[in-house]
């Protein structure tokens, strides 16, 4: 596509939900270094591409803004990382990531997702709890941070029978 028409994609705001690939690594990467703390290495991602697991990339035009992992197991979901390009955060993006995600996950058969969620992580907490998730508990010390570690609430998304 010619750079014109990535741009005109961008500003139009057209949102297109693919598999991720191998060749998006240098993408995600670029956004994960940008967006978390304690980023996901590369390998960690290499690690991803199995059977059971789905990865997403959210695209405007040529431009990768977001993506999302998530493993099942039997009829369980566990959302992995959920990301959006810090340029491009609070525009609903996320949000449209994650009903796809589920969307497909409900198509699969699973029946619940669950998630892990720093406690401070005040965006992501209100996302969750507003398209459906409920906190099932907390894991102590889930997380490393600047300090040390920092407690994970576990949310949970149920899907109707
Ligand atoms: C969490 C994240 C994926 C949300 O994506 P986003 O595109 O910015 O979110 P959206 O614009 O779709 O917002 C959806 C809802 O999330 C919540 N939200 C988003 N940004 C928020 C903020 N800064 N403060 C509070 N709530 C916020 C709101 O409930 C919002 O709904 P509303 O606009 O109706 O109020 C994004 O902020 C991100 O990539 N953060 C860094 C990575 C991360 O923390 N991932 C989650 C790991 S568990």
């Amino acid at each position: 596509m010619p750079e014109s028409e990535t741009f005109r994609a961008v500003m139009n705001g057209d949102l297109d939900i693919r598999h991720l690939a191998r060749e998006d690594l240098p993408q995600v990467l670029e956004i994960e270094r940008q967006s978390y703390s304690h980023p996901w290495a590369e390998a960690v991602f290499q690690d991803c591409f199995r059977d059971n697991y789905r990865l997403w990339a959210a695209c405007q035009g040529d431009v990768l803004i977001g993506y999302a992992v998530v493993a099942y197991m039997v009829d369980e979901a566990h959302l992995l990382n959920l990301c959006v390009h810090p340029g491009r955060q609070g525009q609903g993006l996320g949000r449209q990531l994650l009903r796809h995600l589920l969307a497909e996950a409900g198509r699969e058969q699973i029946r619940q997702t669950i998630l892990e969620v720093r406690l401070s992580n005040d965006a992501a907490h209100q996302l969750y709890l507003a398209e459906g998730f409920d906190e099932i508990g907390r894991r102590p010390g889930y997380y490393p941070d600047a300090e040390g570690r920092e407690d994970a609430r576990v949310m949970a998304f149920r899907f109707s029978a």
